[in-house]
């Protein structure tokens, strides 16, 4: 992985280089489920109030079946909520630049790892109020990606012959390729070992502060929640409700060192007492 590609992957020309993120405002959103079985409603989601500013980097953490993903697709615009509002910026649901990263890789079987990550580049050069961008520009800007989350020489494997770990690192790239304004992450890195998690956590906060990208991160990781984001939302256990919500003052990117600060360790011990006390 190359970390001087970050700052010239982000910046390349996908039209949103200074525009940064959206703002994202969920007032007393709720999510009720009929469960398939007994046909009994269960209350996923109660009540949920978070303003999110243009670019803050957003982690939630809550007790496994809190609702955490069913929040990500809600925001995304997958699942409509039965209570409450959202907004991303100034319309009702998630734009067309909104990035996914979802647990499962989900790349297209049938495009190799480059044409993965150029589909959304491709979709968005089509659109009359885009420059057209040349085949040959979606290319390289592609392959400055692909290079970006240490997938070069891997282009034109199809997702079928890679690993796991570097099905995400496609799916990473791919979602960082609109440039997007709201970036939402569901466990992201939970799948890949540890040194490779570090390289894509310190890629991510580069990037997300280049861009400036509003981004909402769902880990159960309450380490990785303090070192990358501005605040941590803590989720109750069923039906979820937003516990407290942290700031975690040091401006980002943070060095690894952060992590054996002071201000990290009280905040990953409060976060932890809060997630086991729910
Ligand atoms: N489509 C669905 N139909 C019925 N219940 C669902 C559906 N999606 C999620 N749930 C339920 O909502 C709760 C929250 O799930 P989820 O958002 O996946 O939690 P988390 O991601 O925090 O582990 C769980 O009890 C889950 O079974
Ligand atoms: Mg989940």
């Amino acid at each position: 992985m190359r970390a001087d590609m970050t700052a010239e992957a982000a910046r390349t020309d996908t039209g949103a280089a200074g525009q940064g993120g959206a703002r994202l405002l969920l007032s007393d959103v709720g999510m009720d489920f009929t469960q398939p079985a007994s046909g009994q409603k269960l209350t996923a989601l109660e009540g949920i109030d978070l303003e999110v500013r243009p670019g803050e980097f957003i982690a939630i953490v809550g007790p496994s079946g809190c609702g955490k993903t069913t929040l990500l697709r809600l925001i995304a615009g997958m699942t409509v909520p039965t209570a409450g509002a959202i907004a991303v910026g100034d319309s009702a649901a998630a734009s067309a630049r909104t990035g996914f990263v979802f647990q499962q890789a989900s790349l297209y079987p049938w495009r190799t790892v480059l044409r993965n990550v150029a589909f959304g580049m491709e979709l968005r050069a089509r659109t009359p109020d885009r420059r057209q961008r040349s085949r040959r520009a979606v290319r390289r800007h592609a392959q400055d990606l692909i290079r970006l989350v240490g997938l070069e020489g891997f282009e034109d494997y199809y997702p079928h012959q890679i690993s796991g770990g570097m099905q995400q690192r496609a799916n990473l790239a791919r979602a960082l390729a609109i440039a997007p304004e709201l970036l939402l992450m569901d466990e992201p890195f939970s799948a890949l070992d540890a040194q490779t998690r570090e390289e894509l956590q310190i890629e991510l906060q580069r990037i997300a502060v280049q861009t400036n990208t509003t981004t909402v991160f769902v880990t159960h990781d309450i380490g990785e929640a303090v070192y990358l984001a501005d605040r941590v939302v803590v989720l109750t256990g069923r039906p979820g409700r937003v516990r407290e919500v942290l700031t975690c003052p040091t401006p980002r990117p943070r060095p690894l060192a952060y992590q054996v600060s002071d201000e990290f360790m009280a905040l990953r011990n409060t976060v932890w007492e809060l997630v086991h006390s729910t």
